[in-house]
């Protein structure tokens, strides 16, 4: 009988709300034993790229991992465009009305790449944020094999321009680089599909009851909160998008999803549609796939999914 490999994962995020989230499931898994958290590294669009490592070490060390998971701060800013950061979306230091304790980040993004990708090269690398750091590391280096990005608005409207989503926006010259790079299609989870996950009240509130006595049920209540009154100061409603967290899910392949594979490419360096991503559906451009991009997702699987990684962290609380 042949024994299926235990996922090795390498997250390159911008924590980021729903980005804290994607690390909370993943913190879950990998105390399970059934993903290995090789590693994360961080972009700058959310926060700073240094803000969204302490992020990233706060909320994973509220998840019961330590230092066991290096977390390194990526490229500080896009590679060609100045930095824009979004304290209106994600409060002022990335976690919405909750705030990481100051910390001392490592820089060596590209060594833990490195590491990651020499130790595994099934690993998945899962890009939560801006592309930065994947464009600057296609520059010398090949790319990993299995690569999944949230990012894009195909055929859809943006959240930050009519036509561009934002971790497009923030780095168009990266996400335009690293689909001009890839030799084999990456997932792609744009937000035709990412806004369909869709966090309530209601399911907090059960989030935060699943949690238990968990140092993290304390946290989730008003990152969510900031994040709640934005999307209701957006005309959403009074709930939150949380896309980094299915496209996580999406990435390690346990919520079922639809697929067109398929030529992309992105908008860089026009005012007007600056990040704005386009699929070629009907094979106009003649080019060869470089996207698997997702058109449909299983959100109620998604959901029994967080509600498990909940019930993981709260028993492996109660036996600590
Ligand atoms: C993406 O932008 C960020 O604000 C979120 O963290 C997510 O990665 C959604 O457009
Ligand atoms: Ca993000």
């Amino acid at each position: 009988m042949t024994k299926t490999k235990t996922p090795t994962v390498l997250l390159d995020c911008d924590t980021g709300i729903d980005d804290a989230l994607a690390l909370i499931l993943l913190a879950a898994l990998h105390r399970a034993g059934r993903i290995t958290l090789a590693g994360v590294t961080t972009t700058a669009g959310n926060t700073t790229a240094e803000q969204a490592a302490r992020n990233t070490r706060w909320i994973l060390g509220l998840a019961g991992i330590g230092e066991e998971v290096p977390v390194v701060a990526g490229e500080a800013g896009p590679v060609v465009v100045d930095l824009v950061t979004t304290p209106e979306t994600h409060g002022p230091t990335g976690l919405g009305y909750a705030q990481a304790p100051a910390a001392e980040v490592g820089y060596d993004w590209q060594g833990l790449w490195r590491e990651v990708l020499q130790d595994d090269g099934d690993a998945l690398l899962v890009v939560t944020g801006p592309a930065t750091n994947a464009a600057v590391w296609s520059r010398a280096n090949a790319l990993p094999k299995h690569i999944t990005l949230m990012g894009g608005a195909y055929l859809y409207p943006g959240n930050t321009t009519p036509t561009a989503e934002w971790n497009s926006w923030v780095d168009p010259h990266a996400a335009k680089e690293l689909f001009g790079a890839v030799t084999r299609p990456i997932t792609v989870c744009a937000l035709g599909v990412t806004e369909q996950m869709l966090l309530t009240p209601k399911l907090l509130e059960e989030s935060v009851a699943a949690l238990g006595d968990c140092a993290l049920a304390k946290v989730l209540e008003p990152m969510l909160r900031f994040y709640f009154e934005f999307h209701q100061a957006q005309g959403e409603g009074y709930l939150a998008q949380v896309h980094d967290l299915l496209a996580v899910m999406i990435a390690l392949g346990i919520v079922d999803v639809e697929a067109h594979t398929l030529r992309v490419d992105v908008e860089a360096d026009s005012a007007l549609l600056r990040g704005t991503t386009v699929a070629d559906f009907k094979g106009h451009w003649n080019q060869p796939a470089n996207a698997r991009l997702i058109i449909q997702a299983n959100v109620a699987q998604a959901w029994d999914v967080w509600r498990e990684a909940l019930g993981l962290l709260r028993a492996f609380h109660s036996a600590s």
